[in-house]
C-alpha cells in the first residue's frame, strides 16, 4: 500500500494508522483477565504464555485475576473491555461458553464478543480422590458412591466451571449422587482435596500433576481414550469401569472483538512463536497437558472449537436441568 494507491482518505487514515499501531503495540503493559483464582490451571496457564509474551512483545503481561460465578464475572468483564489489545483474555473454554445457559443475566456472547488468539493448552480431567478416601479405584470408588447417595463431596471452581461440569457427568454417566462445593478456582479447592476437608475433584491434569508424586491426591482415572505419559499407571476411564466418559479441558486465549486487526495478528504471531518455544512446550508437557496440534493451533481452529463447545455444553446444560446454585 502506498499514497498514490490510497483515493479515500478515511480508508487511508484508517490502513497507516492500523499499520502504526502493530508497529509500535504494545507500549505499555498489557492486562490478562483471568477468570479464576491464582493458583490454578487457568492460571498457571496464562501465566506460563504470559511469560513469553513479555519477552517476545517487551511489555509486561499483567495477570489480572476476576473470579466469580464459575468464571462469567471474567468473562463479562473482558467483554466490556477497550477494543485497543491492552486488555486480552484467557478462560477455559467450557465456563465460558457455558456461562450465559447458566447464569441468564451474564450479558456476554461467548462468540461474538471475542477475537480467537489460540489455545494454550488441552488438559484431560482425572478423578482424583483425597489421598484416604475409603476406595482404591473407580470401580469401588461407584460401589462405594451408590452406597453412600449425597455423602460424597467434591470441589470445583465455581457452577458452571470446567471442574464442575465434568462432575455432573461423572455422577450422570455413573448414576451417583455426589455434592457440588463450589469455590473460586481450583488451586483453592485442589488445597481442601490436600487437606482431606473434601472428598474428590474432577481435576484438570494441569491443577493437581505437583500434589501426585507425595501422594496428598490420588488419581484414580483419566477422562480421556489414552493413558498420559507422566501418569502412566492411572488408568483410562473406560478401562477403569466407566467407558465413554471423557472430558477434555482447553484454556485459550482471545482479544476483545474490535481489536484493530494488526494488533490481533501480532497476537496471533506471537502465539504462533510460542507454540515453537522448546521451553515452553516443555512447561506445560509437564503439568499434564498437551499444545494444539495442526488445525486446532490457529485461530480458526480456536473459533470452531469455542462454537461446537457452546453448542454441545448448551445443550448438555439443558438436558440435565443443570443450574448455577
Ligand atoms: C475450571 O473451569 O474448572 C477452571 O479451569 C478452573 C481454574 O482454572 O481454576
Amino acid at each position: 500500500m502506498n499514497f498514490k494507491a490510497c483515493f479515500a482518505a478515511a480508508l487511508c487514515a484508517s490502513v497507516f494508522s492500523g499499520a502504526a499501531i502493530a508497529q509500535d503495540y504494545p507500549t505499555k503493559p498489557v492486562t490478562v483477565i483471568v477468570p479464576f483464582a491464582a493458583g490454578g490451571p487457568t492460571d498457571v496457564a496464562a501465566r506460563i504464555y504470559g511469560e513469553f509474551f513479555a519477552r517476545t512483545l517487551g511489555q509486561n503481561f499483567v495477570i489480572e485475576n476476576a473470579a466469580g460465578a464459575g468464571g462469567t464475572t471474567g468473562s463479562v468483564r473482558a467483554a466490556r473491555a477497550a477494543p485497543d489489545g491492552y486488555t486480552i483474555f484467557v478462560h477455559n473454554v467450557a465456563p465460558h461458553v457455558a456461562g450465559p445457559a447458566l447464569y441468564p443475566s451474564a450479558q456476554y456472547d461467548p462468540v461474538k464478543n471475542f477475537e480467537p488468539i489460540g489455545t494454550l493448552a488441552f488438559a484431560a480431567h482425572y478423578i482424583v480422590l483425597r489421598k484416604d478416601f475409603p476406595a482404591k479405584d473407580l470401580r469401588e470408588f461407584i460401589a462405594y458412591a451408590k452406597q453412600n447417595p449425597g455423602k460424597i463431596n467434591y470441589g470445583s471452581a465455581g457452577a458452571g466451571s470446567a471442574t464442575h461440569l465434568a462432575c455432573v457427568l461423572l455422577g450422570q454417566q455413573a448414576g451417583v449422587d455426589i455434592v457440588h462445593v463450589p469455590y473460586r478456582g481450583t488451586g483453592p479447592a485442589l488445597n481442601d482435596l490436600v487437606a482431606g476437608t473434601l472428598d474428590m475433584m474432577c481435576d484438570q491434569g494441569l491443577n493437581m500433576m505437583g500434589q501426585v508424586p507425595s501422594g496428598n491426591v490420588r488419581p484414580i482415572a483419566i477422562a480421556q481414550k489414552t493413558r498420559f505419559k507422566a501418569l502412566p499407571d492411572v488408568p483410562t476411564t473406560a478401562e477403569a469401569g466407566l467407558p465413554g466418559f471423557e472430558v477434555q479441558a482447553a484454556t485459550a486465549m482471545y482479544a476483545i472483538a474490535g481489536t484493530p486487526a494488526p494488533v490481533v495478528a501480532k497476537l496471533v504471531a506471537t502465539m504462533a512463536a510460542a507454540y515453537k518455544d522448546p521451553a515452553l512446550r516443555k512447561r506445560v508437557e509437564d503439568l499434564a497437558s498437551e499444545l494444539p496440534g495442526p488445525g486446532q493451533d490457529t485461530p480458526a481452529g480456536l473459533a470452531a472449537f469455542t462454537k461446537s463447545e457452546m453448542e454441545r455444553l448448551s445443550e448438555a446444560i439443558r438436558k440435565g436441568n443443570v443450574k448455577a446454585q
